[in-house]
């Protein structure tokens, strides 16, 4: 008999569902007894007890579902180790959680924030095996997300959306893509909706370079200019703030996101009507892709693999086009970052795609 706690934390995505149905029905395909403890909606779950006992029946039908069957939160790392709002250590309350339900290992399900109490946990002693997932695609140890596939294409439908009335306007158009940290989701689905500029984290945009890009394309003939912009997007001198000073401008900004504001200084430089458009949410929202619902069912079966190895403190991962076995304290509190010098971005520049830089 196997004990699996298993958790879904911070940010949704899709393919969710599909992970966690790969990791039970790989379980149960072999043979293996299960009893599976599902924590709601994150470590809270753990932390405060709160769990329903699920079968292999809740586990079908869910491969095409968006969203998680255990709900989510954001727990954040950083306050981890301080003691709730009634003095509870949370730490040892998921130890003790843990222990008390006799669990064999915690499946978790998560992004960067995550990991780190993952790796916390399996620090304290817990058998813990955990799945890579994010729309930012910016997990450590990993080349790929789950979640991220399906953003590109919900992003890119947006700016394909975009592209028509833009050209029948003859208007700039900006479409704010998430991502704070990085800018893998904005460069993808930039490049496949063709757009025109895209503005990532990793690059910081000069404005002025963005104007002559625009103006450059009047001069070609383009009537109109499409450009992708990352929530996270930062120009060259915020660049040079820091953090806190950042923070501060941002806090005394007239401006939503930084969008809004590269959007009136084209007006301000040019004259020109710019129209912001944010998908927001709706890129983390709805069904899978079929890459997404293959991918996470396959990290899931392998999930299920180590489980029954006795193989835990893994992140299941994907580099070089083959699924491996990352350990925990490799991924946690790193970031992956898009690296200004790949070659995608000198393959996008190659494609008249400017940066701003
Ligand atoms: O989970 C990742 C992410 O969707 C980022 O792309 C985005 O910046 C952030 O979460 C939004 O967070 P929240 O859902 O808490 O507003």
């Amino acid at each position: 008999m196997k004990r699996i706690g298993m958790l879904t934390s911070g940010g949704d995505c899709q393919a969710l569902n599909a992970a966690m149905r790969g990791v039970v029905k790989s379980l149960l395909n072999s043979g293996q007894d299960v009893e599976i403890y599902g924590f709601l909606n994150g470590y809270r779950g753990l932390i405060y007890g709160d769990f329903k006992m699920l079968t292999g029946r809740d586990f079908s039908g869910i491969l095409t579902v968006g969203g998680t069957i255990l709900g989510s939160s954001r727990t954040p790392f950083k306050t981890i180790k301080d003691p709730d709002e009634n003095g509870l250590n949370k730490v040892e309350a998921m130890k003790q959680n843990y222990h008390k339900l006799q669990l064999d290992c915690l499946v978790v399900l998560g992004g960067n924030g995550t990991h780190k109490t993952a790796n916390l946990l399996r620090e304290e002693g817990l058998n813990v095996v955990t799945l890579p997932k994010t729309i930012d695609n910016d997990l450590y140890g990993t080349d790929m997300t789950f979640g991220f596939q399906s953003a590109v294409d919900i992003a890119t439908e947006c700016i394909d959306c975009i592209h028509t009335t833009a050209a029948s306007h003859g208007r700039i158009f900006i479409v704010e893509v998430m991502g704070h940290k990085v800018g893998y989701l904005t460069l993808n689905a930039g490049m496949a909706g063709g757009a025109d500029i895209i503005l990532i984290p990793e690059i910081p945009y000069d404005i002025d370079k963005i104007v002559e890009a625009v103006k450059q394309r009047e001069k070609n003939g383009s009537k109109f200019t499409i450009i992708a912009v990352a929530e996270g997007a930062i120009s060259k001198e915020d660049a040079k703030l820091s953090k806190k000073e950042y923070q501060k401008k941002l806090e005394k900004s007239k401006y939503p996101s930084v969008s809004y504001e590269v959007a009136a200084q084209i007006l301000e430089k040019t004259g020109q009507e710019v129209r912001v458009t944010v998908p927001g949410h709706t890129q983390r929202g709805g069904s899978p892709c079929p890459y997404d619902r293959v991918f996470a069912s396959r990290l899931g079966a392998e999930a299920g693999k180590l489980i029954l190895k006795g193989e835990y403190g893994f992140m299941v991962g994907y580099r070089n086009r083959e699924i491996v076995k990352v350990p925990l304290e490799d991924v946690a509190g790193k970031l992956k970052m898009l690296d200004p010098d790949s070659t995608i971005i000198k393959e996008a520049k190659m494609l008249g795609i400017s940066f701003g830089d």
